[in-house]
């Protein structure tokens, strides 16, 4: 264990300022406010051919969320917010003075677009809140508050990316699964936000990264934001992950989590499980980093967690082409939970919990 670092290291927050604009290894942003309207990277479409999607109604926010145009739970959180200021627009035009109960089934329809990650509600609480303050005309507060969360969560993956990078040797190989990076947040990324911080300290010199099927995150997205911030970067299929491991490559195993319940149990993208059994077993270290608006004090453990599973064509096919023969049937999983046992240290904007437990859960968010 890091020698800094106490069971439960809490931070004080504001200590550096970081802005909306990328800093050096962080040059993509998939969420912004532009023309009075959500812009959205397409990142189905990644990396062969970069579309900026452009929104101004809620219901078809909802649905690019669904249908993985933007993905990541922090993303998700951020872009839900900025969809409730859509609705906020479209319903104090149609219904006056009536928009603040008209906007719920707007609130409802974003909330049914993703289950598992809890940014997602997180996000939706901040804003109904944010509603209910208001008095008048509600776009621009309703929008300053969207910011806000953006800009909050990219502040705290650069805490997370200082936080996560002082707990991992010089000269490291590390393995992360999925895309936890700029795409998947407001910006730098939770586990890539560490793997960029260590990486610019020189605590990280190679990458590994698994394909993450069906959707490949990792081989169409990890890869693609490394190798645009210069970062040395190596894929491999997602069963090869044990197989390095054995081979003492890497030192750590960093990914995120969409949803971490109260004891540390943490959900996140099928097959981080399956990683982290084989790190154990190998003696490689489970690092998972996430904003605490990833955390759901009231969820006791992960078997709670709502799993999502997603259409059985996402696995029965590969890019649009049919792989599987006709009559197979697929079962599609979109998340796993790592029991807390299994992990050395969550990191978070507020501080690091080692080897979590309800104490130390309980600890950290105070
Ligand atoms: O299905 P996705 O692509 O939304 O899943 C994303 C993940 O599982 C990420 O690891 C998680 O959301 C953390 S992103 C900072």
């Amino acid at each position: 264990m890091h020698a800094c670092y106490s069971l439960v290291k809490m931070c004080s927050p504001g200590e550096e300022t970081t802005t909306m604009h990328p800093t050096p290894h962080d040059t993509i942003r998939a969420v912004s406010w532009a023309d009075d309207a959500l812009q959205l990277l397409d990142q189905r479409k990644l990396p062969a051919e970069h579309i900026t999607l452009t929104f101004t109604e809620p219901g078809s926010v909802a649905q690019a969320i669904t249908d993985m145009v933007v993905r990541g739970a922090p993303a998700i959180g951020i872009t839900a917010a900025y969809g409730v200021v859509l609705a906020a627009r479209q319903r104090y035009l149609q219904d006056g003075a009536g928009w603040r109960s008209s906007i719920g089934q707007d609130l409802d329809r974003l909330a049914a677009s993703r289950p598992t990650a809890v940014n997602l509600f997180w996000a939706l609480e901040r804003m109904r809140r944010a509603i209910a303050g208001l008095k008048s005309d509600p776009v621009a507060a309703l929008l300053a508050e969207a910011k806000r969360i953006h800009e909050e969560d990219i502040a705290a993956n650069h805490r997370m990316g200082k936080l996560g990078a002082a707990l991992i040797d010089h000269d490291s190989a590390v393995l992360t699964h999925c895309n936890t990076g700029s795409l998947a947040t407001g910006g730098y990324g939770t586990a890539l936000g560490v793997i960029r911080s260590a990486y610019q300290a020189g605590r990280i010199t190679q990458v590994y990264a698994d394909e993450t099927r069906p959707w490949l995150q990792g081989a169409r997205l990890t890869a693609w934001e490394l190798v645009q911030d210069k970062i040395p970067v190596t894929l491999l299929a997602d069963g090869a992950g044990a197989h390095l491991m054995k081979q003492g490559r890497v030192r750590w195993l960093i990914v995120g989590a969409d949803r971490i319940a109260a004891n540390g149990d943490a959900a996140n993208k099928i097959g981080t499980y399956h990683a982290a059994v084989a790190a154990r077993y190998h003696g490689v270290r489970v690092m998972v980093v996430a904003p605490t608006s990833t955390i759901d004090m009231t969820l006791p453990d992960g078997g709670q967690i709502p799993i999502e599973i997603r259409p059985e064509e996402e696995v029965l096919s590969l890019a649009g082409q049919r792989i599987a023969p006709p009559g197979v049937r697929a079962w599609n999983p979109s998340f796993d939970v790592t029991p807390a046992e299994l992990i050395d240290a969550i990191v978070t904007e507020k501080g690091v919990v080692l080897s979590p437990n309800p104490a130390r859960m309980a600890a950290l968010m105070g």
